[in-house]
């Protein structure tokens, strides 16, 4: 029977039965292939291109959105090309690569005091024996970020970390944002017809599906075999993240007044996630703030402990979904907007995640790009840190100007460059960011000489050069005030992990955070945004940092 390849990926070696009038997208899809689809299959971003080394025939001929992207020979948008024939297509992806795991998380001294225990030779959770004791205990701390999976496998015996993973989430196939995701679940292909409860359900599941999918497969990958000896998994995420990660309906995040269904802390059995571990093993969801605002900023705030300084500190967490969170013991603010991915490699053009051969940092000397890559490998394109190096450094070398205009697509190196639109998709993201940051200022009733430390959080966030994101706006411009802590969210999700007064504390913070919406609250938002887009001096201040 003829098959669909994907030979980059251990899950696409074996082959996936043909499925004539399906493209190669949703055959991706279904192999839990993940190829970046920032339009969501539309025809309208140009991010799902492929190469297909065998098998055109079968496929339908471009269509007139491929044409416009003036595609090179045996290239085709996965979204596009569907399969009309028989043969054999091996198809191959161009991002791909080894994720770079941020490991330099600051971490601090929580006693180890699991949910999960040892009691003689039975292994008990909360009290109650779930299993008899095969050598072993272990738990799984997860950070479903919209666009990086990342995961940490503790011993909960000692506290030590035995493995860590990441790699793209795979939902990125169904949108790169979470507002695409939940369309993806409310709306057929077309856009034009609303899904009932039960293919919306589907949906939520086809999603659960390939993100749990992912997780099992790194889990799978760690060294010792010990899936069978994890008991307990926390799992963290954006309010999209979480719920889809547990199967839950996320419909109501894409309408007024964009709330989660459920934003409760629970936990449910593992296996019914699909989740292939101890069969006894317990999903634990920690609570959501609010929002858009999640698991995963609230696992920011307990990680850096703002609900118990005296001074007011902020934490900025950089990802697809950008929040920041201001506060001290008394009172705690939080915001969220729709970076967009910019900043993760998703809606630019040369962008990247933190795979190797990725652009990590930048400099101009003489005109020219001088750079280096993760891994030493050849350059593939740029991440994260790189692109906000890129962004200062054609600011300070007058090649982009203050509006962020450049007269000409900068060339890194042959065949990356930076255009005029993916520095707009780059000053969009840092935009909203950045007036979250000011708003929330305001809102508190502080400026930033109040603010005594400014925690940076995020996947890459540890590889930004805090000069260059000070520069660009993106971080506020108290550049001794700045601590990186790495991957916040996945450290308050092992805290919660190793810590049953970590978890209480979590769930206590509710009662101290109010979660704050800017652009329903503020009339002049979008003006805000429009001018925080741009560099330099402001035309007015229109945020005192005071009421
Ligand atoms: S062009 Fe956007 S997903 Fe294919």
């Amino acid at each position: 029977m003829a098959a669909i390849y994907f030979p980059q990926f251990r899950r696409g070696r074996q082959g996936l039965p043909l499925r004539k009038g399906e493209t190669i997208l949703d055959h991706a899809r279904r192999a839990g292939v993940e190829i970046y689809s920032e339009c969501g299959g539309k025809g309208e971003c140009g991010r799902c291109v492929v190469r297909v080394e065998r098998g055109t025939e079968a496929l339908s001929p471009p269509t007139d959105a491929e044409r416009k992207f003036g595609l090179g020979e045996d290239l085709r948008l996965a979204c596009q090309a569907v399969v009309v024939g028989e043969g054999d297509i091996y198809v191959y992806i161009s991002e791909f690569g080894k994720y770079s795991i941020l490991t330099e998380t600051r971490r601090r001294e929580v006693p180890l005091e699991p949910l999960v225990r040892r009691e003689g030779d039975r292994v008990l959770y909360d009290g109650r024996p779930i299993d008899s004791y095969r050598g072993g205990i272990y738990g799984l701390a997860v950070d479903v970020g919209t666009t990086t999976l990342v995961l940490e496998i503790v011993d909960l015996e000692t506290g030590e970390t035995v493995g860590t993973a990441a790699r793209k989430n795979p939902q990125v196939s169904y949108g790169n944002d979470v507002i695409s995701r939940i369309e993806y679940t409310m709306v057929d292909k077309y856009g034009l017809r609303y899904l009932g409860p039960e293919e919306r359900m589907e949906r939520v599941k086809e999603l659960q599906r390939a993100v749990v999918g992912a997780v099992n497969e790194e889990v799978r990958k760690i060294e010792g075999k010990i899936s069978h000896l994890i008991y307990e998994v926390v799992a963290v995420g954006n309010s999209t993240m979480r719920n889809l990660f547990f199967g839950i309906d996320v419909s109501s995040l894409g309408l007024i007044p964009y709330e989660p269904l459920r934003k409760e802390p629970f936990t449910v059995p593992a296996r019914e996630l699909g989740l292939e571990l101890n069969p006894n093993a317990v999903a634990y969801a920690p609570p959501l703030i609010g929002g858009h605002a999640g698991a995963d900023a609230l696992a920011d705030v307990l990680m850096v402990d703002m609900h118990k300084s005296e001074d007011v500190v902020m934490v900025i967490d950089i990802g697809t979904n950008g929040e920041v969170a201001i506060g001290n013991r008394k009172k705690i603010l939080t915001a969220s907007c729709a970076a967009g991915g910019a900043y993760e490699g998703a809606t630019v053009r040369c962008g990247l995640g933190a795979v190797e051969g990725a652009i990590s940092n930048i400099r101009i000397e003489d005109g020219r790009a001088v750079f280096s890559t993760i891994g030493d490998k050849p350059p593939k394109g740029i991440c994260g840190s790189g692109l906000i190096d890129l962004l200062a450094e054609l600011l300070r070398n007058g090649i982009m100007d203050e509006r962020a205009k450049i007269k000409a697509p900068f060339e890194v190196t042959d065949g990356i460059k930076l255009y005029q639109e993916d520095i707009y998709q780059l000053i969009t993201a840092k935009a909203g960011l950045k007036t979250d940051q000011e708003l929330l200022m305001k809102y508190y009733g502080v400026g930033l000489e109040e603010v005594k430390r400014v925690y940076l959080s995020g996947a890459f966030g540890n590889y930004i050069d805090v000069r260059n994101a000070v520069e660009i706006g993106l971080l506020p411009p108290v550049p001794e005030k700045i601590v990186k802590i790495g991957n916040g969210a996945l450290e308050g999700a092992r805290e919660m992990l190793i810590s049953r007064t970590r978890r209480r504390e979590a769930e206590g913070l509710l009662d101290l955070i109010t979660h704050t919406k800017p652009n329903e609250l503020e009339e002049e938002f979008a003006y805000l945004v429009a001018e925080n887009m741009y560099f330099g001096r402001r035309r007015r201040d229109v945020c005192p940092g005071r009421p």
